[in-house]
């Protein structure tokens, strides 16, 4: 009998190591011959722990599994009779509306078997770079209109193209995954579940651009994640996917716990040995990057959807999504909400399809009030903007941004002038000290909102941190600072009688 039980952090914060256990046990105590193969998740949070049972017709997926159902699933063979049967894990409505690419292996695949990589498609894209070439391959991945998924949606062919014309004696591949906005998962679930994939496209970026070393950095708070591409890397290098003739090698980095090692050049002086403090850009990493060389750094998702576009062709790609938005989107359904996981789909579904018809509303079962979309430095959107569809422009338009994918959903308890204050206290707490807007007018955005949710001079406190957010948008060095205004001024915009209502306790 062949049983799947996910590894993944979020599977097994739930207690999937129990389950697994339980499983083997059981297993040895009727006398079954069991293999159980730990894969990563397949992002349905709330079926999780999912155990999956291999049948001629495919897998049978059972969830939320606990070590106290294990006895009863093994006495009911793993049936349709058991009350925990789910059926084919594909034709589930949370699975089967999705468009998954770069996710397509993410919670099917053993994560540590290279062998199981490649019989599920893993390894074609390499393939074809090989035999296209850095040329074609930067053709392909502009033609695709993939754009950076860590945020800012640079046009990912444009900044191949910018370090492979660089002259020089070296050049790096960085993968940022310093995954650190709220509500965000994508990284680490591929970490932990098809880290093939990353070596693949960072391969692939290598190749293309001439780099010869590769970085993974890693946050900290990913213990599982390090542990796995660790792992994987040495399996990749022991099986000449990476090293060997292709000339690249990778290297895990773990950082230190800091928000802003996610800002690039902070991560890249943070690679260097470096306090993770900002750099003034220009030079732009892919003209001076990591210790002066040219660089492409990317986020997790833009390499690992590379491979996928090298394998099928930009076109197919390019055929998803709308506007500018090429492709799809790994959304991370996060805060109170009934159905929270992974949903990867193309750009231009409506904010409200992704909250109220995928996300099936909140999990308290109150209304939804506020969606914060794009991590914390993310604006909330009301109920009235929910019609905005999934997509950087028309975000950008509504003074938002969809940032790595991160949706934080809240119900009609939340208090916005305190989601506001949080906002500053968030920048107070991880700003890098540089400049100056950042470092104090977070502090005095503290202190003001504090005055605010206190009832005291409520519009002339007002006035204040409107005048606080043009210092912190225009003059600070990065998006740490730049961005806080979002949340501040989206709160204040579409939440005013938060502002100016008596509270019991002051904050
Ligand atoms: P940016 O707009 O300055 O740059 C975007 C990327 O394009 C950078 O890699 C930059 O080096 C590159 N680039 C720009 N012009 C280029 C050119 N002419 N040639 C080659 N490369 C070029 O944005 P920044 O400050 O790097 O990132 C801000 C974004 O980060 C925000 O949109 C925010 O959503 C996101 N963010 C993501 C977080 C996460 O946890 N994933 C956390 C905080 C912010
Ligand atoms: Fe550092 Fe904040 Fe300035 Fe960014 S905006 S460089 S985090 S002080």
């Amino acid at each position: 009998m062949r049983l799947f039980v996910p590894r993944d952090a979020a599977a097994r914060a739930v207690g999937a190591d129990r389950v697994a256990a339980a499983l083997a046990a059981e297993g040895e105590r009727t006398g079954q011959v069991l293999e159980i193969v730990r894969t990563g998740s397949r992002g349905l949070f709330w079926l999780e722990p999912m155990v999956e049972i291999e049948t001629p017709s495919g897998r049978i997926g059972f969830g939320p599994v606990t070590p106290a159902d294990v006895p009863s699933l093994f006495a009911a063979g793993f049936g349709a009779s058991h009350p925990l049967h789910l059926g084919r894990p594909e034709e589930l409505p949370f699975l089967k509306r999705q468009t998954r690419i770069t996710f397509a292996r993410c919670g099917i695949v053993d994560p540590l078997s290279l062998a199981d990589y490649c019989a599920h498609g893993g390894g074609r894209g390499l393939e074809r770079a090989w035999s296209l070439g850095p040329a074609k391959i930067i053709d392909e991945v502009t033609k695709s209109g993939l754009r950076g998924r860590g945020g800012a949606g640079f046009p990912t062919g444009i900044k191949w193209k910018t370090v492979a014309d660089a002259a020089a004696d070296r050049k790096y591949i960085v993968c940022n995954t310093d995954e650190g906005d709220s509500g965000t998962y994508a990284d680490r679930m591929i970490l932990e579940g098809d880290p093939f994939l990353l070596i693949e496209g960072m391969a692939i970026a290598g190749l293309a651009v001439g780099a010869t070393k590769g970085y993974v950095y890693i946050r900290s708070e990913y213990p599982d994640a390090v542990r796995v591409m660790e792992q994987a890397v040495a399996l990749a290098r022991g099986d000449g996917m990476i090293g060997g003739e292709l000339r690249f090698d990778i290297e895990v980095r773990v950082g230190a716990g800091a928000y802003v090692c996610g800002e690039e050049t902070s991560l890249l002086e943070s690679l260097e040995g470096k306090r993770g403090q900002v750099r003034a850009k220009p030079p732009l990493p892919a003209h001076k990057g990591l210790f002066g060389r040219p660089t492409v750094i990317n986020n997790l998702i833009s390499l690992a959807t590379v491979p996928a576009i090298l394998a099928d062709g930009a076109e197919h790609y390019a055929t998803l999504g709308m506007g500018r938005s090429r492709g799809t989107m790994p959304i991370q359904l996060a805060g109170n909400v009934k159905y929270a996981g992974l949903f990867e789909a193309a750009f231009g579904l409506s904010l409200g399809e992704i909250v109220e018809d995928i996300g099936g509303g909140t999990r308290t079962g109150r209304p939804i009030r506020a969606v914060q979309v794009g991590g914390p430095l993310g604006a909330y959107f009301p109920r009235a903007l929910f019609n905005t569809p999934f997509d950087y422009e028309a975000f950008a338009a509504r003074d938002g941004l969809i940032g790595h994918g991160g949706v934080v959903v809240f119900d009609d308890t939340v208090d916005m002038a305190r989601q506001a204050r949080f906002a500053f206290e968030f920048c107070a707490i991880e700003s890098c000290g540089k400049c100056t807007p950042c470092r104090l007018g977070s502090r005095r955005g503290v202190e003001t909102m504090d005055k605010v949710i206190r009832g005291e001079r409520v519009e002339a406190n007002l006035a204040l941190i409107e005048d606080l957010c043009q210092t912190l948008k225009f003059g600070s060095l990065c998006a740490l600072g730049g961005f806080t205004p979002y949340p501040v001024a989206s709160a204040i915009k579409h939440f005013p009688e938060d502002f100016n209502r008596p509270r019991l306790a002051a904050a």
